[in-house]
């Protein structure tokens, strides 16, 4: 297998949990001429004592775009989480660097990326790859499945309360460490080639009653299982605050998982960080403190 450890690697987004976690493994991997693009290149004084090039990189400032992707060989293009402008940026981006002479873009997509109305999050990412397959460069899209570190979002609240709220006929959805994701989309930017899309999972689908046996586990309280049709599931996250636009798009994930979108099993973390993915039981396990333990 080509490695690419000698070329000019970029990754996007390097002050973020996943573009920091890349950089990370990129160094841990042999990778020589690493280049961190942010934002707000002071977070980064760490990488830069270390050898890492630091360019300030903000998708919505051109004149950043051309500077940051110049010479540089390979790309790791980390989807923002600016929801709503993000075809605009990823589309910018992923232009520079057909512009600046990039061979090769890893992008991190999401599962079953697909343009359908009520794809929730998913549109965004179908229409960054539909502008990467198009730009003549070589590419791999990741489909990072659910990161396990997202329970943290809902798991401590269901442990609180005692109810755990899903939609009726959850099919599971294999959450991926981020961690593993990370080393993943590292490990492709050092190897891949050619053109593929690629579903980056955890070793098994986890349903909603074995998260709610879990968050009891870890939590040392009762959790119920509460399943619910979709409007009603949506109506809940409303009236306990969520915006209606970030309601609706967590219900979209769900109904992804109750179709089985989410429950898809790949193999392709260990194929590009050589580690078996973290299983959703260990994973939930190292986390007791945030349900109070
Ligand atoms: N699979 C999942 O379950 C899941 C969950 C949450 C998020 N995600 C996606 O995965 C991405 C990485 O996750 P994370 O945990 O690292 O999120 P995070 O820590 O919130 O990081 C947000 C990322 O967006 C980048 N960004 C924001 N605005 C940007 C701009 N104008 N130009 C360039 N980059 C910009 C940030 O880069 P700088 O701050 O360094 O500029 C940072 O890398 C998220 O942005 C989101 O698209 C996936």
């Amino acid at each position: 297998m080509t490695t690419f450890s000698n070329a000019p690697l970029l990754v996007t987004g390097a002050s973020g949990n996943f573009g920091r976690l890349a950089v990370e493994e990129l160094l841990a991997r042999g990778a020589k001429h690493v280049v961190a693009g942010t934002r707000d290149p002071s977070k980064l004084a760490d990488l830069a004592a270390r050898g890492v090039e630091i360019r300030r990189l903000d998708f919505d400032d051109a004149a950043t775009l051309a500077t940051a992707f110049a010479g540089i060989e390979r790309a790791l293009i980390v989807s923002t989480d600016g929801i709503g402008k993000r075809v605009a940026q990823q589309t910018a981006a992923i232009a520079a660097a057909k512009t600046a002479g990039v061979k090769h873009v890893v992008y991190t997509s999401a599962p079953a990326a697909r343009p359908d109305a009520d794809a929730g999050l998913g549109a965004e990412h179908f229409w960054t790859e539909v502008a990467l397959a198009n730009s003549g460069l070589g590419f791999t899209i990741l489909r990072n499945h659910m990161y396990a570190e997202n329970n943290l979002m809902d798991g401590p609240g269901a442990a609180a309360s005692g109810q755990l709220f899903g939609l009726v006929g959850d099919r599971g959805t294999s959450y991926v460490a981020r961690i593993d994701a990370a080393r993943t989309a590292a490990g492709a930017l050092l190897t891949a080639e050619g053109n593929t899309v690629e579903d980056v999972t955890g070793p098994a689908p986890v349903g909603n009653s074995e998260r709610a046996a879990l968050f009891a586990e870890v939590s040392g309280k009762s959790v119920t299982l509460v399943a619910l049709a979709p409007a009603d599931l949506k109506a809940g996250m409303v009236a306990s605050g969520l915006p209606e636009g970030f309601a609706e798009a967590l219900v979209a994930f769900q109904r992804d998982a109750v179709t089985g979108h989410h429950g898809v099993v790949t193999s392709v973390v260990e194929k590009y960080s050589g580690r078996k993915p973290q299983a959703f039981a260990d994973f939930i396990r190292t986390q007791a403190a945030a349900f109070g333990n």
